[in-house]
């Protein structure tokens, strides 16, 4: 998408349909219903923020008073999250223009609130709009708005917009044409600021690699088995200019490792397994950074082995390597973004990456395999196969000693039971780190909520003949027994989040900018937090 930022006014663009952002006084929620009913009309001056009425006026004047004709014949009132489309002609022009009204109820000023996800909507919502008109221009006018809340509108627009046009037609015969639909997008903001400039580009990096997770995911799992993820490590490697160097452990290389837990759950399958590591090339981190470990699960098919999973409880089940995507993707978004904006992090990746599949020499429920932190595991379910890759993948993280480390997985069906589809189940070792992850995902609108690493469930996983069990025998609350288990593998007094996106990772339903499928959950909220955690914040 092409975006272009200008100081114009609302008179002088040429695009085929306009976008007048309303911004609701901040009592206007309670107020807009009796009014209508005392008045029958809707005054909007008395609704509206002062600088909405100001360039809802502005451009109205341009159009000898239409828009506010119109949208009175509509009986059109302003309330939160309500949406209008009218038609207006200048005098001695032929071709109409669509006025898009939508009306936005934000935070008062000043707020510590960063309001993005109603920009983000609005900006998916408006990429909808204009394919449905047959439009290919936009302009958007952010006059309507204060400025300080500009950057965060930018933001949640460009992003938006972006995220909404992603489209996965690798399988289908008729391609999607890039030539149709919404090409070019103007914003209007009198605001100069250099921070402001460099939102677009930034923004468009970080949704290149939220782009790559969802090609990942949503890509078929007999096009995907873990040697294919290996290739996309690579290719992010390869294009990170020196950035990233891919170290790559396969089945003998993880034998050398004693990677006993992984090679467990690979044993069913004829694919074999990896454990890619995405080391820093030359630049280590600074003084004031950390080394941090984001580490993902990797599993390209999950048939749940011996403990097979019912037909339809495998059918999503190519999105088991979701965790591992969204690492690809935070790299892939470092590679396109850290040039202009240079990361003091110094970060790794590390993703253990099988099949979970069933032969004659698959893992049986009751073998005993030994991880390679040294600690025994009785595999009771094959099925709970993610922690036990995780189990050798954290411990490996030992070797490079990080300050940090992160990992996202789909490890839990019961994660989804409890928060759905749109939240992530978080878990921290460090009420810091859990601080700044749950900021960081606000601000993002990627919701994680934070669940407990209760250690009063923590016997739950005692072996009678082995360190470890890989699953609770007495129906524990499966999300809190996964990380609890992956606790077992995190390195002495190191800070940890274990983020379990069973549910946000791949959707059925869609929103306004996430179409169903792969939704590339986790990138964005990792971006965000790397740019913005202090070395100090972490105790
Ligand atoms: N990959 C699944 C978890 C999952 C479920 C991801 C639904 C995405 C959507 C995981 O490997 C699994 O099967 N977990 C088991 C654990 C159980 C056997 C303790 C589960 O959740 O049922
Ligand atoms: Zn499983
Ligand atoms: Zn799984």
């Amino acid at each position: 998408m092409k975006f272009e930022l200008s100081s114009q006014s609302s008179d002088s663009f040429s695009s085929e349909l306009l976008l007048v952002p309303l911004v609701l006084q901040s009592d206007a929620k309670q107020s807009s219903k009796s009014k209508k009913s005392e008045k029958g009309q809707q005054d909007l001056a008395k609704t509206l923020s002062a600088r909405s009425v100001k360039e809802l006026k502005t451009i109205d004047s341009k159009y000898n008073g239409q828009i506010t004709r119109k949208l009175k014949a509509l009986e059109f009132t302003p309330g939160p999250g309500k949406k209008a489309n009218i038609q207006v002609v200048k005098k001695g022009e032929a071709t109409p223009l669509i006025v898009r009204i939508a009306c936005l109820a934000l935070p008062k000023l000043p707020t510590s609130e960063i309001p993005s996800e109603e920009w983000r909507k609005l900006g998916g919502d408006l990429k909808q709009a204009v394919s449905g008109f047959g439009a290919k221009t936009a302009t958007i006018t952010l006059h309507t708005v204060d400025e300080r809340l500009h950057e965060a509108a930018l933001k949640g627009l460009v992003e938006g917009i972006e995220l909404s046009s992603y489209t996965f037609d690798r399988y289908k015969k008729a391609k999607q044409t890039k030539k149709s639909g919404l090409q070019a997008v103007t914003i209007l903001s009198g605001k100069r600021s250099k921070s402001l400039r460099e939102i677009i580009p930034n923004t468009q990096a970080i949704v290149s690699g939220v782009a790559l997770t969802r090609d990942l995911v949503n890509t078929a799992p007999n096009d995907l088995p873990p040697s294919q993820v290996v290739a996309a490590a690579r290719k992010v490697a390869s294009e990170s200019r020196g950035k990233f160097r891919a170290r790559i452990y396969d089945k003998k290389g993880l034998k050398r490792l004693k990677a006993g837990s992984l090679l467990a759950v690979s044993q069913g399958s004829d694919e074999p397994p990896f454990l890619i590591h995405l080391q820093p090339g030359a630049k280590k981190r600074g003084s004031n950074g950390l080394r941090i470990a984001l580490v993902g699960k990797g599993v390209t098919f999950d048939s749940g082995g011996l403990s097979i999973k019912t037909g339809g409880g495998m059918m999503e089940m190519k999105c088991d390597m979701a965790g591992a995507a969204c690492c690809l993707g935070v790299a892939r978004a470092l590679n396109n973004l850290s040039r202009k904006n240079p990361l003091k992090h110094e970060i790794h990746i590390v993703i253990p990456t099988t099949e979970n599949m069933i032969n004659g020499v698959a893992t049986r429920p009751g073998d005993i395999i030994r991880a390679s932190n040294g600690k025994t595991i009785e595999i009771l379910n094959t099925d709970a196969e993610g922690r036990l890759i995780l189990a050798d993948a954290l411990s490996y993280c030992e070797s490079f000693k990080p300050d940090l480390i992160l990992d996202f997985a789909t490890l839990t069906g019961a994660c989804v039971v409890a928060l759905g589809s749109d939240y992530a189940g978080l878990f921290a070792n460090n009420e810091s780190v859990r601080t700044a992850i749950e900021r960081a995902a606000t601000t993002s609108g990627e919701p994680m909520w934070a669940l407990p690493l209760a250690k009063e469930y923590r016997s739950q996983i005692d072996s009678s003949v082995a360190d470890l069990k890989n699953i609770s025998t007495s129906g524990g609350p499966g999300a809190i027994i996964g990380a609890l288990f992956l606790q077992e593998f995190i390195p002495a007094n190191t800070p940890w989040a274990h983020i379990d996106i069973a549910g946000p990772a791949f959707w059925g339903k869609s929103n306004e900018y996430t179409p169903a499928g792969g939704t590339g959950f986790g990138v964005r909220t990792v971006i965000e937090l790397l740019y913005t955690l202090e070395k100090s914040a972490i105790r």
